[in-house]
């Protein structure tokens, strides 16, 4: 497609032959980063300390029902008064780097006025980290939104995009002299589709139009924040992190199951894709949605702020999945699909209560009989693959973008031995083979630059709280001990000799 257009979805074949990174030791390209990735409010606790204010998830956990077992972020794994132990456990681990968020209600309460005492935490994390040699990677959004902009509008109006640009410029001049990765947006599909659509995370709004204004002004401020850091540091790496699934049609014969792969596909991939690095909604979509009001959101010169130059594309892959326009047979349906044959894919949460789509109505979920993990979702390794390569060709690599996944990894319900070990063959199985298909795609020419895995620790799952463990750390929520997994050791080896072993 033409510079300035969307590109139109063409399905991509599963890779079935078998690589020559499917076995045997793998090397990474020099240079090649390594690292784990946390959020502010999956981690830090201190809910209500030094003069920290309300986000959107701290009100959220209080509604009845929003989160299993009425688990909360107040206190998570206390990272906030154990960053240095944090600190020294990643540098244990060899890795490189510590991609991490910054709470926005932390440092500004109202969403408005800094808070210094906020800052602060940060900036001792940042210089933690320095002095371990750990390179610090910030995410600026990740879900908090502090709860007055949300009394304000939050992300249905515009004005919020505009509270974020200055936030990030606030940040910017407290924490740019240290801190050289700037993401704005982690996963703007679940902050859009999540939380203003299907009403499963904060807000906990259900309205499909709220949920697509919602995506513009995140775009917007993304763009209008990626411009405020340029101006400040030209020499700053910006970008931000997207969630991905890969769309297979069940039936690549059947028109209507390829049409149910378009409208996933665009609804979860192209939506942001195509604005942010094309300067262009995806025409398919915009007619899709025509009756929910989104152009009327699209002001002149803003698809030129969204698609403002970034250097680096977050990339963060948990699992693809198999659609269909025909709901999927009760005996096939799993995890993955709603009570009403809806997905809730990749990052959303099994949805246990009746709520509208966050993807397309009429695009349904079918169990490929794949293995899956704890949260449902199916085991798919060349799914990283394809999409890196397709992201490669249609999007980053006609601007030189690079390409960071940002997040990988798996839950999985571990088994803690009377010695407290932590033996998960499964997760680390799960790593070791979504890193040899990020080599198949680095291969194949794709620019990526580094991985990290999801997560340093056992964290707080949004409305599935604490019953889902991704860490490759455990923590025992009662004591706040962490106990480095199996997983964990296996990872810092790779880290360590950058490469995979046999
Ligand atoms: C993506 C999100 O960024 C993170 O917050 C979440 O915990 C993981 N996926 C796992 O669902």
């Amino acid at each position: 497609a033409a510079p300035g257009t969307a590109v139109p979805f063409a399905p991509t074949a599963p890779l079935t032959v078998p690589t020559a990174n499917a076995t045997g030791r793998v090397e990474f390209p020099d240079g090649f980063v390594w690292g784990t990735a946390t959020a502010a409010y999956q981690v830090e606790g201190a809910g209500a300390e030094d003069g920290r204010g309300a986000s959107v998830w701290d009100v959220f956990c209080r509604v009845p029902g929003a989160v299993v077992d009425g688990d909360d972020g107040m206190v998570a794994c206390d990272h906030y008064h154990r960053y240095r132990e944090d600190v020294a456990l990643m540098r244990g681990l060899h890795l490189g780097a510590y991609r991490f968020s910054t709470s926005w209600a932390r440092v500004m309460p109202d969403g408005r006025t800094l808070n210094p005492a906020g800052v602060d935490f940060y900036s001792r994390l940042v210089d933690e980290l320095l002095a371990a040699d750990i390179l610090p990677w910030l995410t600026l959004y990740h879900w908090d939104l502090p709860q007055a902009l949300e009394d304000r509008g939050g992300w249905p109006e515009r004005d919020t995009a505009y509270r974020f640009a200055d936030y990030a410029v606030a940040m910017h001049e407290a924490l740019g002299d240290r801190v050289g990765v700037w993401t704005t947006l982690n996963e703007p599909w679940c902050s859009a589709f999540l939380g203003y659509t299907a009403g499963v995370h904060a807000p906990g709004r259900q309205s499909p139009a709220d949920g697509l204004a919602a995506a513009h002004h995140l775009m917007l401020g993304h763009g209008l924040a990626v411009g405020a850091l340029r101006e400040r540091a030209p020499e700053a790496s910006l970008g931000l992190t997207l969630n991905f699934t890969v769309s297979d049609p069940v039936d690549p014969a059947d028109p209507a199951d390829v049409d149910a792969a378009r409208r996933d596909d665009g609804m979860f991939n192209r939506i942001f894709l195509d604005p942010i690095l094309r300067g262009a909604y995806p025409q398919d979509i915009l007619d899709d949605v025509a009756h929910l009001g989104l152009a009327d959101r699209i002001h002149d010169g803003d698809l030129d702020i969204i698609s403002t130059p970034i250097d680096v594309l977050g990339v963060n892959y948990y699992n693809g999945g198999a659609v269909s326009a025909r709901p999927a047979p009760e005996t096939e349906q799993d995890g993955t699909a709603g009570p009403d044959g809806a997905r809730a894919a990749g990052d959303g949460p099994v949805r246990t209560t009746s709520s509208p789509n966050p993807v397309p109505d009429g695009v349904h979920a079918h169990s490929r009989g794949l293995p899956t993990t704890d949260m449902g979702w199916e085991i798919q390794p060349e799914g990283l693959t394809r999409l890196l390569t397709r992201l490669q060709r249609d999007y980053t690599g006609p601007r030189g973008t690079a390409l960071v996944v940002t997040e990988n990894g798996a839950a999985f319900p571990d088994v803690v031995e009377p010695d407290g070990s932590v033996d998960d063959q499964d997760r680390l199985e799960f790593i070791d083979r979504h890193l040899r298909a990020v080599k198949d795609a680095i291969d194949v020419g794709v620019d990526v630059r580094g991985y990290f895995a999801w997560s340093l620790m056992d964290n707080f799952e949004w409305a599935l709280g604490y019953s889902k463990r991704f860490g490759i750390t455990r923590v025992d929520y009662e004591t706040q001990d962490r106990t480095v997994k199996a997983s964990g050791r296996w990872y810092a080896a790779v880290a360590r000799d950058n490469a995979v072993p046999s």
